[in-house]
């Protein structure tokens, strides 16, 4: 079975399989520092129960990091990037460096983010938060203020692949409540989670399936009065053809909320 805090190098991989790509969906000369004999045999275990792995990841990284570009070149009013189970991922670090006014946070496990910061030997800009959002889920909030987190300013704030490892729909529920509650009005909550059951929910895996139909994500969303701008299936998501072959087999969904006052 994975260990969660190992899952980071497989993303990390996928991303750097991608830069072989004829034409890559994006750049990030950083995965390949990230890729060990690790990743590659966790990447043969995933590939082995779901063929569209690395497709699927590939595509999702596009779309969330479109999304994000989106709302930041087209919005000058955010100021803080927050990524939450950052991993390897370095979108903070590249769009930090571009938008000078932005501030760039991220958080996950402590041993993840020492080992990033320990092979990328540059300057890395975004304040790294050590925590494990599960165990020690009442530290969040303490950290991000004490690193200077303002809960009154504008926030993007985005989970990539991280809320599959949660480990049950009620603790999903209390998560997102303590981001909403991080989150000034107009702020953004981009993530991606699995809706509805797919071919391989019988298999015994690691991924979850929490909240299966459409209608308890939304339910749980506007409770917490949050409002969806954007939700879609990943697969249908995908205008570069990487997942034809899977359409309707992939659950992986992209939501993007909003916070009004
Ligand atoms: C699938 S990886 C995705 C990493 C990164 N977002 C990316 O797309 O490459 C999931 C990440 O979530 C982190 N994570 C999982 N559970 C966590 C927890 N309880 N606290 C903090 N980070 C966690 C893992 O350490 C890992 O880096």
């Amino acid at each position: 079975m994975t260990k969660i805090k190992d899952t980071g190098a497989v993303t990390s991989l996928v991303r750097s399989l991608e830069q072989k790509h004829n034409t890559p969906l994006f750049k990030d000369s950083f995965a390949e520092l990230f890729v060990d004999k690790g990743a590659e045999n966790m990447f043969k275990e995933k590939m082995d129960l779901y063929p569209h792995f690395q497709q699927l990841i590939a595509v999702r990284h596009k779309i969330i990091r479109d999304e994000i570009n989106f709302f930041i070149k087209s919005d000058s009013s955010f100021s803080q990037l927050l990524s939450i189970g950052s991993g390897y991922c370095t979108i903070v670090n590249e769009i930090q460096k571009k938008h000078k006014n932005l501030k760039g946070y991220e958080i996950d496990m402590p041993a993840v983010l020492k080992k990033k910061i320990s092979k990328i030997k540059v300057e890395y800009l975004p304040k790294l938060i050590y925590c494990d959002v599960v165990e020690k889920k009442d530290q969040l909030v303490p950290k991000l203020l004490s690193n200077g987190f303002n809960i009154e300013k504008r926030s993007l704030i985005f989970l990539e692949g991280l809320l599959y490892y949660m480990p049950n729909g009620n603790f999903i529920n209390l998560f997102i409540k303590t981001i909403s509650e991080i989150m000034s009005s107009d702020s953004i909550l981009i993530f991606d989670m699995q809706v509805g059951k797919d071919s391989y929910s019988n298999k015994e895996t690691d991924f979850l399936n929490y909240f299966e139909d459409l209608s308890a994500w939304s339910s749980m969303i506007e409770d917490l009065n949050l409002s969806i701008l954007k939700y879609g299936n990943i697969a249908f998501l995908d205008q570069w053809n990487r997942l034809n072959a899977f359409r309707g087999e992939i659950k992986s969904s992209l939501f993007v909320i909003t916070k009004h006052t």
